[in-house]
């Protein structure tokens, strides 16, 4: 029964650069029985991204892509993922703009972590932009990814207090510990509104 539920669930790709603390998330969330997707792939522009790890862990399929054609390494990149049958992208602290051919390709199916409230902060830096600016508060976003960075329809924010001192590498910390948890409801908050069948074909 419970093989059954895990043949059902969405083929998932997950895409980092570096530490890969959200994929972690995202893996253990996968196992879970409430989980729509299962994690199937890594991908990793960075041969040395310490979440590779995960996959050694959790035996996961790893895939390094050099991103140095862009326009042909997306190519390679998307046969890979077909061939595996990936029918959703999680961008978790992946350092690369993917092209507008690629997004077209899997339109809709593309979600991303940003550790900002967006619109606010965009790009790179953020934690370093909200506190030069002040603000009371920041967060982190997750939202599903179109051709403008950091640009796509919201699916779900949390907000996070910012402290009389925080400095950039506090602030960085705990809004990291929301997004572990913000990354698995946005997941299921994309299939409780009766997406599931976009991510079939
Ligand atoms: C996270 O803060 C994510 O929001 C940002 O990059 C960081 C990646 O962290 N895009 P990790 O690799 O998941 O630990």
């Amino acid at each position: 029964m419970v093989m059954l539920i895990g043949y059902n669930k969405v083929r998932t790709a997950v895409f980092i650069s570096g530490s890969g603390s959200n994929l972690k998330s995202l893996i253990k969330f996968s196992k879970t029985k409430n989980s729509p997707i299962s994690i199937n792939m890594i991908i990793s522009n960075n041969s040395k991204a310490k979440g590779l790890n995960y996959g050694k862990t959790f035996k996961i399929k790893r895939k390094i892509f050099k991103f140095n054609k862009k326009r042909l390494v997306e190519e390679k990149l998307l046969f890979t993922l077909r061939k595996n049958q990936i029918n959703m992208i999680c961008l978790a602290g992946f350092m690369e703009i993917l092209t507008k051919n690629f997004i077209k390709k899997f339109k809709g199916k593309i979600l991303n972590i940003h550790p900002s409230l967006l619109p606010k902060y965009k790009g790179l830096n953020t934690h370093q932009r909200a506190l030069n600016n002040n603000e009371r508060y920041s967060g982190c976003t997750v939202h599903f990814v179109n051709q403008k960075l950091d640009s796509g329809k919201i699916i779900i924010q949390k907000k996070v207090k910012i402290s009389k001192n925080e400095t950039k590498v506090s602030l960085a910390k705990k809004i990291l510990i929301q997004e572990h948890k913000l990354y698995p409801k946005a997941i299921l908050k994309v299939f409780s509104l009766q997406r599931k069948n976009q991510f079939r074909s």
